[in-house]
């Protein structure tokens, strides 16, 4: 019987030396010390031993069962040791990384301008409009003073869709649209800014482009041309700069009369002559006028008691010569490197 534990007992020490996890150590545990165990199954032979040996034999196996159960536990310590050491390891956080890049976009430029544009004239008082870039015939020609076959519509090259719809050529046909809007009468201060589209395509010219249109309407002697000359002289100095110069050419617009084109003092060369300016010291930048009676009484406004002005401004172009930019393509081509350039440019 003696003979029997000792062989159990080397057999599980032998077992215990090449244990290397402790799950291993638990079935190594479970076969020697539990209860269906190898010592345990001994111990209960002995009521089948004389009287006398029962407490020899008691001792040799108990003596065994501790010392296995000695070298499990010093092992288990080990091993959970080791078990910690290593998930702390691999959790382990260095905090003296760089952390990872967070990567933001930039605002087009074009969306910069607009802001800006808003801005200004909402602290004038102005609201911000918008209007469908699908349009009718009649909001973006008719009510303007453009009847079918008017010789003005050829100064646009139209996107028909059918021979009722077209794509705006003009944030102009928002003026059509909120002065029906407006069935109380009350004054109209508006801007529109939005996309426009004409079938145009090089490098100062994209199919696509943005305008800003300008609306203002008031009962009859409130509203004269030198309230239109002081807007758009507050409007290119806040884009272009403080010392900036406008000058009022006479031209022609069916929407209204008198017209004007609006040129602005080169910013580059300070109207001295470069190649911005084509040696000339001045860029045309706006057209604009008093609002034709004929647009007032066609659109509800009876012209002998309302007047107005109203001007227009393509959006592309004033961010081209604000920042520089030569390629009008660029602007639609939304490569985050050309984009990022004026996050830098921002007062
Ligand atoms: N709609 C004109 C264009 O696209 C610009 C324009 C000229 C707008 C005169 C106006 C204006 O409001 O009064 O060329």
């Amino acid at each position: 019987m003696e003979g029997q534990v000792e062989k159990i007992k080397q057999s599980a020490l032998a077992e215990i030396k090449d244990i290397s996890d402790l799950q291993t150590l638990e079935s190594i545990k479970v076969k020697y010390l539990g209860k269906k165990g190898e010592l345990t199954a001994i111990l209960k032979t002995m009521g089948t031993l004389p009287a006398e040996e029962r407490p020899k034999v008691g001792n040799i196996v108990n003596s065994a069962k501790q010392e296995i159960t000695e070298k499990l536990e010093e092992l288990e310590e080990k091993l959970k040791k080791e078990e910690l050491a290593k998930k702390l390891e691999s959790e382990k956080i260095d905090v003296t990384l760089p952390s990872d890049k967070i990567k933001k976009g930039s605002k087009h430029p074009l969306t910069r301008i607009i802001e800006e544009i808003e801005d200004l004239f909402t602290s004038m008082g102005y609201d911000v409009v918008s209007g469908p870039e699908l349009e009718t015939d009649e909001f973006c020609y008719e009510r303007l003073n453009l009847p079918k076959g008017h010789p003005a519509r050829d100064m646009q090259d139209s996107f028909y869709i059918t021979p009722e719809y077209v794509l705006r050529t003009q944030t102009s046909a928002v003026q059509a649209r909120a002065m029906i809007a407006n069935t109380e009468k009350t004054p109209i201060r508006i801007i529109v800014p939005g996309k426009t589209y004409r079938r145009e395509d090089d490098a100062t010219h994209s199919h696509q482009f943005n305008q800003v249109e300008g609306l203002v309407i008031d009962e009859k002697g409130k509203i004269s041309f030198a309230d239109l000359k002081g807007t758009l002289e507050i409007f290119m100095k806040h884009m272009l700069g403080d010392d900036t110069k406008l000058r009022f050419r006479p031209s022609y617009f069916p929407f209204t009369e008198p017209s004007y084109e609006v040129d602005v003092s080169c910013f580059k060369c300070k109207g001295s002559g470069c190649n911005l300016c084509k040696q000339t010291g001045w860029i045309e930048l706006l057209g604009s006028g008093m609002v034709h009676p004929n647009v007032l009484e066609m659109n509800g406004y009876d012209p002998e008691k309302y007047s107005g002005f109203a001007f227009g401004t393509g959006l592309d172009r004033l961010a081209m010569f604000k920042y520089g930019i030569t390629d009008i393509r660029l602007l639609y081509e939304n490569d985050v490197r050309f984009l990022q350039q004026f996050d830098r440019m921002d007062k």
